[in-house]
């Protein structure tokens, strides 16, 4: 069975979002990694006997997808700040793509989804056969998402990505700070990836 080990990234500090929350969150990260190769281990044992396992395996078998979704999603969120802000580029595909899907009104949209109730991941797939945009709202991390869609970026709006340092109520201004740190260079590389 394979084991995931936990990515390290290479941070800038944030303008925005502490030190010490990035810290937290990462430690959160590092749990979905070792919950989900734990599961999948403990599933390996159930498989021996499902009769005698049944309970035990349906509720681990939920959780799996709960721990997995976890821990790629926060690779994803923490490798869109890697190598430090840079703006988004109007004129590169990407941008060009934006204009014609969004009409330039790409951050409000999905500010507004990151906005929404209840703990979840604001989030743009992209869909390779309709060569169109998908932005969605994952419920927690593992529900709700376009099945089969890379993503192209990932927004994580529970709280605890931003409680430290805004409050309860400070979604709004972590939204913007997330905004402002992104590396819009890692999208585009993911964008131009999906056109291979
Ligand atoms: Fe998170």
């Amino acid at each position: 069975m394979y084991a995931y080990e936990a990515k390290k990234f290479n941070l800038p500090s944030l303008d925005g979002i502490s030190d010490e929350s990035v810290k937290q969150h990462i430690g959160l990260y590092e749990g979905y990694v070792k919950n989900f190769n734990a599961i999948s281990a403990k599933l390996v044992e159930y498989a021996a006997d499902t009769e005698k396992n049944a309970h035990a395996l349906s509720e681990l078998i939920r959780r799996k997808s709960f721990e997995f979704d976890g821990m790629r999603l926060h690779e994803h969120y923490f490798e869109q700040f890697e190598g430090g802000p840079k703006a988004f580029d109007e004129s590169s595909p990407l941008g060009t793509a934006f204009a014609q899907g969004y009409h330039g009104h790409f951050n409000e949209y999905f500010k507004a989804i990151g906005s929404m109730r209840g703990p979840g991941w604001a989030i743009l797939y992209y869909d390779t056969v309709g060569k169109q945009f998908q932005a969605g709202f994952a419920g927690e991390q593992h529900q709700g998402h376009f099945v089969t869609l890379p993503i192209i970026l990932a927004l994580d709006v529970w709280e605890h990505a931003f409680i430290l340092d805004y409050g309860a109520a400070g979604k709004g201004k972590y939204i913007e700070a997330f905004f402002k740190n992104l590396n819009w260079g890692v999208m585009e590389k993911r964008f131009a990836e999906m056109q291979q």
